[in-house]
């Protein structure tokens, strides 16, 4: 099954005959209605196993948003908003406007902000490409692990541009398409020997795209914490129990899965339990250029 941009998701959902999303045919890997599926199907476990795991990336993120004095502050593709907690601290005076395409997911962050008693934050359902709907004028946009699952990250990043006043930031963290040799590098690999898919890569082409949709680099690092895990099956099976690859198994079923597993396990040069790494991640800190005009569509 094609998608007619040369993805192939071979029974897609179709199989899946239980599943209202199947009665509406089968779905290609940047499905709005399997991108919300797949991800409020796993957010309480996402939200269990990977959240404190991810903490430390969090911190160094909210670390580098530095905003400017005045104007809101916007949290795109928020999941379960443990970076949202840690911006209301860290900001306790401003509005803080969070988005996530999952309702399962915002079903976490409105429990955490009643249980603490925070008002400071409005959380909808929302595209990241679509952040300037909810927000004008912010003076910092905070965005942990969803750039590199959106389908266009450029056109997510000129939105924010959107949403953003002059001189506003951003921290954008992110998985970098082509790890160095590691083992999410493999995965990587593994994933498009098993499903036949590639993404192509989007960092350098936005980079460069940058003064054309109103920002400038600030600064360009990596950061890396250690993770660990039972072992590398752990690692893998909780990817797809609680993370990004819920939705291939959704729609390319378990037989596609159980390829990519195989390969990637095949591929692991560490079988060592507990089975630990640090993943390597990419910290963009991006400024909303003075005196350009964005387009208001
Ligand atoms: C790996 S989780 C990251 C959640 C949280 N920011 C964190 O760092 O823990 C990815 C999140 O991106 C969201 N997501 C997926 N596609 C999206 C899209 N097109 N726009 C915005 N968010 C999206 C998912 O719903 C999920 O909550």
């Amino acid at each position: 099954m094609s998608d007619g941009t040369g993805r192939h998701s071979e029974d897609g959902l179709a199989r899946r005959s239980e599943d209202g999303l199947a009665r509406a045919g089968p779905a290609h890997r940047d499905d709005p209605r399997l991108v919300e599926e797949a991800w409020t199907r796993v957010a309480e476990r996402y939200a269990a196993y990977w959240s404190p795991r991810f903490r430390p990336y969090l911190l160094d993120a909210v670390g580098a948003l530095r905003p400017p004095p005045e104007g809101p502050l916007a949290v795109p593709g928020c999941g379960p908003g443990e970076e949202v907690l840690l911006l209301a601290e860290q900001f306790p005076e401003r509005p803080i406007i969070a988005t996530d395409p999952s309702t399962g997911m915002l079903r976490i962050l409105w429990s955490a902000l009643r249980d603490r008693g925070i008002g400071q934050v409005v959380a909808s359902s929302g595209g990241a490409e679509s952040l300037s709907a909810f927000v004008r004028q912010a003076a910092g946009v905070l965005s942990s692990f969803s750039l590199q699952l959106l389908p266009n990250p450029l056109a997510a990043l000129a939105d924010w541009s959107r949403a953003l006043r002059p001189g506003g930031r951003i921290a954008a963290l992110f998985w970098p398409r082509k790890p160095e040799d590691s083992a999410v590098g493999r995965l990587h690999e593994a994933i498009e020997k098993g499903t036949g898919e590639r993404r192509p890569s989007w960092e350098d082409t936005a980079l460069e795209a940058l003064p054309r949709i109103g920002l400038r680099l600030v600064s360009d690092t990596t950061v890396a914490h250690e993770m660990v895990h039972a072992s590398p099956e752990e690692y893998f099976d909780e990817i797809v129990r609680s993370g990004p690859l819920q939705a291939l198994e959704m729609r390319a079923g378990r037989d596609t899965v159980e390829r990519c597993r195989a390969a990637w396990l095949a591929a692991e040069t560490s079988s060592a339990r507990p089975w630990k790494h640090a993943p390597p991640a990419r910290l963009w800190e991006l400024e909303r250029l003075e005196g350009f005009e964005p387009d208001h569509h």
